[in-house]
């Protein structure tokens, strides 16, 4: 696929290796003003090898993809707490955003946020994906018209995502995500896919059909798509 270049690696190790290359070339470059982030844990190796690596963000605004509802950013498994925690207080940035899942309003959150990203497009998007094929919290059947919009998690999203959470705490079961559109506004978009979970959802990107079904494939329409994966196809 033309607009697609894809990187298969031996291990998760490896493939943060190679994205923390992508990332270190961009900056070299000057293309990386606005660079859009990922939680999860396949972003956890990248982050520690960014902050292992001497790359400078101090001149970089960071956007976080999405949040859960209901829960404070100092709570462990907020994804604010997620990022502070594994970057932004060992990295300097110039600026962070990420959606506040205790707005009063959450509407009024998602037009803030959205203006945010208008002011401030994103030059590299770093992406995992969900087993069923969401990217953020685009769960299946996400327009890709959406911009930042409130979310009601799938039962697959929450069975994969409750482990990080103890037996007395109750996981979100909504959150704020940046829209397929707001995701496909960034210049370039780099997708790590680690594990044979992650099988299904890229075997339908690869398959070349776009459906909603699998949010993922949206990437099909995208100009500059970099997937980085230890899986063999
Ligand atoms: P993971 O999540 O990195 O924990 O696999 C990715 C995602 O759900 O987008």
């Amino acid at each position: 696929m033309k607009n697609i270049e894809t990187f298969t690696v031996d291990t998760k190790q490896q493939g943060a290796e190679k994205l923390v290359e992508l990332i270190s070339n961009e900056l070299k470059a000057n293309r990386l003003q606005v660079f859009g982030l990922a939680t999860g844990s396949t972003m956890e190796p990248v982050y520690d090898q960014l902050v292992a690596s001497d790359l400078d963000f101090s001149q970089v605004t960071a956007f976080n993809l999405d949040e859960y509802i209901g829960i404070p950013a100092d709570h462990p498994n907020s994804y604010a707490y997620y990022m502070n925690e594994r970057l932004f207080s060992k990295k300097p940035f110039k600026k962070t955003f990420i959606e506040n899942g205790m707005a009063e309003d959450l509407d009024e959150e998602c037009v803030r946020y959205e203006t945010l990203l208008k002011e401030n497009p994103l030059d590299v998007q770093l992406l995992g994906i969900g087993e069923n094929g969401h990217i953020a919290f685009n769960e299946p059947g996400t327009s890709p018209e959406s911009v930042t919009h409130v979310v009601e998690l799938t039962e697959s999203t929450i069975a994969v995502n409750s482990q990080y959470f103890t037996e007395d705490e109750t996981m979100p079961v909504t959150a704020l995500t940046m829209g397929i559109s707001s995701i496909m506004q960034a210049k370039k978009l780099v997708v790590a896919a680690f594990g044979e979970n992650k099988r299904a959802a890229l075997e339908k990107l690869f398959a070349g059909e776009v459906s909603a079904e699998w949010p993922v494939t949206f990437l099909l329409k995208h100009s500059d798509v970099t997937i980085i994966t230890d899986l063999k196809f």
